[in-house]
Formats: structure tokens, C-alpha cells, sequence
């Protein structure tokens, strides 16, 4: 039996599982941490059972005499211990970190009749988008705007200043490169927007052109290889805040992050990589220098073969993919093909909720 002596009172007293300390309906929390006595102290503890007849134990507490039953089960999982608990589900440590050649024998996907009709063809896919960063749904409707109805199959469309979707395709007057036929390197999107849109979806309606293949890379790998072979770059790309702009007429986003984006405990959690919307940014001219020979080896790393995913997008294929994880390339085309690709953005919480609530569902 684990003791109680290590865990800090308030620490113990805020996780009270009663009903005057939590609404029995929701489990929401009813006090506020400076509701709880200051000279807070377990007063006496005793074995008992929780109503449904598991180990437990009961402690009252001192000065206030308030009673708090913790099952065993509970202490054994939380009680303060040598290792913290788990993460979120965003940093490194939740993550397949992976090169090319993982995929040598195919990528995650999942055919759209199964992926609407099997949950668990569809807890498979979404398990894929938060462990390895991407997923293929294939036979997608080659319809207009069938990329929204893939998005709400796992949560909300996050609507942008290009509209609920956009068009990829050669445009007569392109506010971005995306929209002409030029070779897109590996980037990440919206690094000037502040929050980012967390998952991306494109979904392939033509690709008839010469070229427009398309291309993954794993952020996360990437910078944990930096941070192996070049710990000062890896170290100023997490530190040196990068002005990310977007201007058109009608629209001007900026923010301010770093390339890679690390977490309390400096674990990888988000990587904004995209030269096209880089601006100047405002330096001693010594963190210029250093910011800018980290930049270019970081860009460099991205660019190994090794690395990148290649492969080609069909009509009817939806690509699902985190956006603050993965970079995305494409190869440039023939403006005379026809190629014509729908994108949206979504939420990756939003993906995460409903695989859990899949999850619980198939308990
Ligand atoms: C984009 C983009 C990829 C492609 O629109 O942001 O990267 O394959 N497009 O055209
Ligand atoms: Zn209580
Ligand atoms: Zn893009």
C-alpha cells in the first residue's frame, strides 16, 4: 500500500472526489484553491472501501474536519511518484517519430466507405493522424467541397481568411505560390497565425499535370535530429522569435514564433517552417547571424531524401495531416495540366476528442 505521507495536503484536498467538492453530474470542480483552509494538514487517515465495495481510504482533515475518501486504485495511479504522469498527446514523447523508409511497405490509409461505415477503421485512421502526423482516406466523392463532409466526419471546419476552402490550383492572380504551378518546398501553413490551424486536409479532385507530386516530411524528427547534431542551432531556432506575415487586400496576419516550438519541459511541440512567409526580422546583428546559420541547417536537414515521404496524390484521395508536426512539399507542374486540389484546415483537439470518444464507444 503507498503512503500518503509524501503527497502535498493541497495537492491531495484539491483532487477530493466528493460531491461538495465536485458536481456529481460533470465532475466539475465547486471550490477555488483559496477557498481550502491555509494551515491545510491531514488530521487522520483510515482504511475503508469506496461504495461500490474497492480498497480505499478515507482521510480528515484538519482544521476543518472535511472528509475525503480516495480509492486505492486512484493513489496507486497519482500519488506522487519518480516519473511525471503522461503528456497531451502533442509533444515528441506521444509521437512515432519516422523517416521515409517506415512507410516501404505503404502508408496509413483507409478506403472512405469503410473509414464512414467501420468505427474502428475510422479510430484506426485518426490514430494514425496523431501518432505518425498524417493519414490517406482514399475513394473519397471527387466532389466540390466534399473536403468539408471529410473534416466533420472528426470535428469542425476552421474557417481562414481563404474561406472555408481553398482552391490549389493555377490561379490568373495568385495571392500565394500554392496557387501557381511553381515547386512548393517543405513547409508548414499559416505560420503567420497565431493560433495556428492544427490538422490540414487536401483533398485531390484532378491531377493530370506533368509533376505535382507530393512530399512529407516529419517536423518533429527533423528538429530532434538537430537537436543531436547541432545542439546551439537547435537551441536558437527554439529561443529567436520569427516575424511570420500574410498580407493581401483584404487580409494582413502576423506572429511571432519561434521555428521550433517547445513545450514547459522542452519537449518538441510545434514547428513553423515556411520561407515564402518569413519576414525581416529585427535583431542584434550577432543573434542574426546565429539565427541564420541555424535557419539554413535546419532547412538543410529538412531537405535529406531520407526524410521525405514522396508519393501522388490521386483523384479522390483526402490527405489528412498535422500541420504543426509535418511539413508538406509539393513538386512543381505544368501550368497547362490540369490539377486542381481542395484544402481545409481543422482542429487536431477536435480529432483527438472524437477518437477517444470512439474509443470509450467501443468498450
Ligand atoms: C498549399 C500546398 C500542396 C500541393 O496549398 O499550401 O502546399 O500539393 N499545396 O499543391
Ligand atoms: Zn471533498
Ligand atoms: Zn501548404
Amino acid at each position: 500500500m503507498v503512503s500518503l505521507a509524501a503527497a502535498p495536503p493541497l495537492w491531495l484536498r484539491d483532487n477530493c472526489p466528493c460531491a461538495q467538492c465536485r458536481d456529481p453530474r460533470n465532475g466539475q470542480k465547486l471550490f477555488q484553491i483559496t477557498e481550502l483552509p491555509a494551515a491545510l494538514a491531514v488530521g487522520t487517515v483510515h482504511d475503508t472501501r469506496t461504495p461500490d465495495g474497492a480498497p480505499a481510504r478515507e482521510v480528515v482533515w484538519a482544521p476543518d474536519g472535511h472528509r475525503s475518501l480516495y480509492a486505492e486504485s486512484w493513489l496507486d495511479a497519482h500519488l506522487p511518484g519518480a516519473a511525471a504522469g503522461p503528456g497531451d498527446g502533442r509533444t515528441e514523447d506521444d509521437k512515432e517519430l519516422w523517416a521515409a523508409e517506415r512507410f516501404a511497405d505503404g502508408i496509413p490509409e483507409a478506403g472512405w466507405a469503410s473509414y464512414m461505415s467501420d468505427p474502428a477503421v475510422r479510430a484506426d485512421l485518426l490514430d494514425a493522424v496523431l501518432r505518425l502526423g498524417f493519414a490517406l482516406v482514399r475513394d473519397v466523392p471527387v466532389r466540390d467541397r466534399q473536403v468539408l463532409d471529410v473534416a466533420r466526419t472528426f470535428g469542425h471546419v476552421r474557417v481562414t481568411n481563404y474561406g472555408e476552402l481553398f482552391e490549389v490550383r493555377v490561379e490568373a492572380d495568385p495571392n500565394n505560390l500554392a496557387f501557381t504551378g511553381a515547386r512548393i518546398t517543405p513547409h508548414t501553413d499559416n505560420p503567420y497565425r497565431d493560433p495556428v490551424p492544427t490538422l490540414q486536409l487536401l483533398h485531390c479532385l484532378t491531377n493530370a499535370a506533368q509533376g505535382g507530386d507530393s512530399g512529407l516530411v516529419d517536423g518533429f524528427h527533423a528538429a530532434a535530429l538537430l537537436r543531436a547534431e547541432d545542439p546551439d542551432a537547435y537551441e536558437t531556432l527554439t529561443r529567436v522569435p520569427v516575424p511570420f506575415a500574410f498580407a493581401d487586400e483584404h487580409t494582413e496576419l502576423r506572429a511571432h514564433r519561434p521555428l521550433i516550438g517547445t513545450d514547459p519541459t522542452g519537449r518538441i511541440r510545434e514547428i513553423r517552417f515556411n520561407n515564402r512567409s518569413i519576414g525581416a526580422l529585427r535583431l542584434p546583428a550577432g543573434l542574426l547571424a546565429g539565427f541564420y546559420s541555424a535557419y539554413r541547417r535546419f532547412g538543410e536537414l529538412l531537405l535529406r531524401p531520407e526524410l521525405q515521404l514522396d508519393f501522388r496524390l490521386a483523384p479522390g484521395d483526402c490527405l489528412i495531416f498535422d500541420n504543426t508536426r509535418l511539413l508538406h512539399a509539393r513538386t512543381a507542374f505544368a501550368e497547362s495540366g490540369d490539377r486542381h486540389l481542395q484544402g481545409a484546415y481543422a482542429d487536431i483537439d477536435g480529432l483527438a476528442s472524437t477518437l477517444a470518444v470512439l474509443r470509450r464507444e467501443a468498450m
